[in-house]
């Protein structure tokens, strides 16, 4: 269902955020529409939706409205972009911040609240996560349609209204876990090669990245750790990995094929949310000011790059 229509200017700037009914997307929304952005708020769940406008309603912020987006599914991302066609004409800013965790949670764990983590390190706290997941294949398909396809593809629909913007922005939520900055012995061996052709920014096309993928999942094995290039087990969450990798691969490319875009991805920490399991050391608050700040950048912003908590790590373009 979609919120009423409200008058504004025309002026004011739409952004639309993918994942926006809890966690890192819902505080997004919240930021932004407290910037004056007028704030499309997604979900795939139509009732979770609505409820995490209605909460920030509550909070005073009007220009909100709901819109159903499964971003695995092709209708419902046609759907969204109609929507957006006919109420706005124009798109300034897209946020994708939908993911998964590209694994599985072991059957008996329960999300423990914030203290069990206190007097833990990173490590330590990765090291919890990790022991309390499992990597499977199915896990790992649904992490690289949900990560990598999803952003792309809600990506490409949204493009023609991005570009009717006079400043149209794309900011990927993606991961330091996406820089494959693992030491190569503790990588699966397919992601060794992945990496290398990753990183060859003048060859690298969407189509090599997509037989990258499909060889990356066609060597995983449900029964075993993926094979490591060097002795002892993988550092873990490799689908996951490998997804915001080609996440950061897609905003170079796109970054340098629309020039007239400003698309950017950002790292927004280690955050306390579902996703984490609770384990993350910044608060969603504090996750979503990376991403907003990039979304808000002052007109002729970077373009093609890799932040992390709001600063500038790596230039790709
Ligand atoms: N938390 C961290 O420490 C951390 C660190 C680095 C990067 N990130 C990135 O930050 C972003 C947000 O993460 P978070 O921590 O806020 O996670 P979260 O609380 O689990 O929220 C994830 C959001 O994505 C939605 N989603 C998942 N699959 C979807 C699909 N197929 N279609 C549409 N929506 C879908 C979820 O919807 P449902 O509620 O319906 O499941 C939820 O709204 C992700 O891109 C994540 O990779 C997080």
């Amino acid at each position: 269902m979609e919120g009423a229509i409200i008058s504004r200017s025309p002026n004011t700037r739409v952004a639309v955020v993918t994942g926006g009914n809890k966690g890192i997307g819902l505080e997004v929304c919240r930021q932004l529409a407290d910037n004056g952005v007028s704030v499309v708020l997604m979900a795939r769940d139509e009732a979770r939706g609505m409820a995490a406008v209605e909460k920030l309603k509550a909070l005073g912020l009007s220009d909100i409205v709901f819109h159903q987006l499964e971003v695995t599914d092709a209708s419902s991302i046609d759907r969204l972009a109609a929507f957006l066609e006919s109420r706005f004409r124009k798109l300034d800013i897209l946020v994708n911040n939908a993911a998964t965790g590209g694994n599985e949670r072991l059957d008996d764990v329960i999300i423990p609240g914030v203290e069990k983590f206190d007097g833990m390190d990173v490590h330590q706290r990765l090291e919890w996560m990790k022991n309390n997941t499992r990597e499977t294949h199915e896990a790992a398909k649904q992490g690289v349609q949900t990560n990598y396809y999803g952003t792309k593809h809600v990506t490409e629909a949204l493009l023609p209204l991005l570009l009717s913007s006079s400043d149209g922005r794309i900011v990927n939520v993606s991961s330091s876990f996406g820089l494959l900055i693992t030491p190569a012995k503790e990588l699966p061996c397919i992601y060794v090669e992945l990496r290398r052709q990753l990183d060859d920014i003048n060859s690298l096309t969407e189509k090599r990245l997509d037989k990258l993928l499909d060889a990356f999942l066609g060597g995983f094995d449900d029964s075993s750790e993926p094979e490591t290039c060097g002795r002892g087990r993988t550092a873990g969450f490799s689908a996951y990995k490998v997804a915001k990798a080609a996440v950061n691969a897609y905003t170079r490319m796109l970054a340098r094929r629309h020039p007239a875009l400003r698309v950017n991805c950002v790292h927004p920490g280690y955050v306390r949310t579902d996703f984490s399991m609770n384990s993350g050391l910044l608060s969603p608050e504090e996750g979503a000011r990376g991403v907003v700040k990039l979304a808000l950048l002052p007109n002729g912003g970077p373009t093609g790059a890799y932040f992390a908590e709001g600063q500038l790590q790596v230039s790709f373009v």
